[in-house]
């Protein structure tokens, strides 16, 4: 198969191109590096995740951006599936600078599909749980000593699909990535193309240069190992299921070999695999005998106080659950980031 891979040179991305070049696909990935120009000073090496994917042969490396038209046609040429990971990830650049946001999230998505078009590519989308804004804030929480859980039984399984979408709190990054989402959703009605949605709430591991504005699994693990200080945005019992990066990967590729023509999945850890703040950062102590440094700070906008995905569409469609414990992912990423102390140096 032919397969070009957006923001691969990103966490999601760069597992993505691996996983596919290795099955001896030929990759195209396409980024223009805008992570590492948000996020200055603030990343090890930006080259890091580029640099690696140079040892397989079968991919082929593109630096170009998805706001531009010409790029994605010259990338996407014969493609068989685009694999769309590229984006403004950051809710809180989002509020920054909302063109930038609305730039790359929603026109260069609109480019993807165009450049999908052209080819009969099929197209996995990273989408996100923020779709669902501040609506998942009314459904009412209790608490507990470490974390909060959804006090409505009808959300033990998590948050379905059909969740409302409408009249939330989105955050600029929440309604870029949505006018995402239901572009894609579109062309598939419109346009016949074979497209997959996945809202995904958080995803984790190797090659992940988390910050405080993004990839926070990461970024505890980092900040913990290098004993930098942490700062917590509310009270820590924040709760999210978590997924390991090669459990997201499966999916995906399940949803490709799959008959189905579209589909919108909730995507994550689902209810067997949360953590709230502080119990990563006890599960941290642990693993990396060290205690965090921590402090902590207001809310942020629009955080949800519980996420977990409803992932039952996933398992039913397409025969997947994640394999991958939260336990056994951080400690993955607590090993890789100890054999590579040398890309954080500069934090
Ligand atoms: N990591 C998560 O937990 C998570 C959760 C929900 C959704 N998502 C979505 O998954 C996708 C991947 O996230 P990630 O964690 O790998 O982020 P990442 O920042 O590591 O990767 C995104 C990549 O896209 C590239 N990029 C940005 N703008 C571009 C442009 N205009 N043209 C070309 N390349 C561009 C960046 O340079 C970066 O390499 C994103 O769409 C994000 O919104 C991620």
């Amino acid at each position: 198969m032919k397969i070009l891979v957006t923001g691969g040179a990103g966490f999601v991305g760069s597992h993505v191109a691996e996983y596919y070049t290795r099955r001896g696909d030929e990759v195209t990935v396409l980024d223009n590096l805008l992570r590492w120009e948000v996020f200055k000073g603030n990343l090890g090496n930006p080259q890091y995740n580029w640099n690696y994917l140079k040892k397989y042969q079968n991919v082929k490396l593109m630096k170009g951006d998805i706001r531009n038209p010409e790029d994605l046609k010259k990338a996407a040429k014969g493609s068989d599936a685009i694999i769309h990971t590229a984006a403004q990830v950051a809710v809180t650049t989002s509020m920054k600078d909302p063109k930038l946001d609305f730039e790359v999230n929603a026109f260069g998505t609109l480019n993807v599909l165009e450049a999908a078009r052209l080819n009969d590519s099929a197209v996995v989308y990273c989408s996100t749980n923020k779709v669902y804004g501040e609506n998942v804030n009314t459904i009412p929480v209790a608490e507990e000593e470490k974390r909060y859980r959804f006090a409505d039984e009808k959300y033990k399984k998590g948050i379905p699909e059909d969740f409302s979408i409408d009249r939330a709190w989105h955050t600029p990054y929440g309604c870029s990535k949505l006018a995402g989402d239901l572009y894609v959703q579109d062309y598939a009605h419109g346009y016949g193309l074979k497209t997959g949605v996945f809202r995904m709430s958080c995803i984790y591991g190797e090659r992940q240069f988390g910050v405080e504005d993004q990839g926070w699994i990461a970024w505890f693990t980092i900040a913990t190992m290098l004993g930098k200080p942490i700062t917590i945005y509310g009270d820590g019992k924040q709760v999210r299921d978590v997924l390991y990066i090669a459990d997201l990967v499966e999916v995906f590729d399940a949803f490709l070999k799959s008959y189905l023509k579209q589909g919108v999945f909730n995507i994550g850890g689902g209810p067997d695999n949360t953590l709230s703040l502080l119990e990563l950062l006890d599960l941290l102590e642990r693993l990396c005998g060290k205690k965090p440094t921590i402090s902590f700070a207001d809310w942020r906008p629009a955080d949800q106080k519980v996420y977990i995905s409803d992932i039952s569409r996933a398992g039913e469609k397409l025969g997947w659950k994640p394999k991958v414990s939260p336990e056994e992912g951080v400690r993955k990423l607590v090993n890789w980031i100890s054999d590579n102390l040398n890309l954080f140096n500069s934090i």
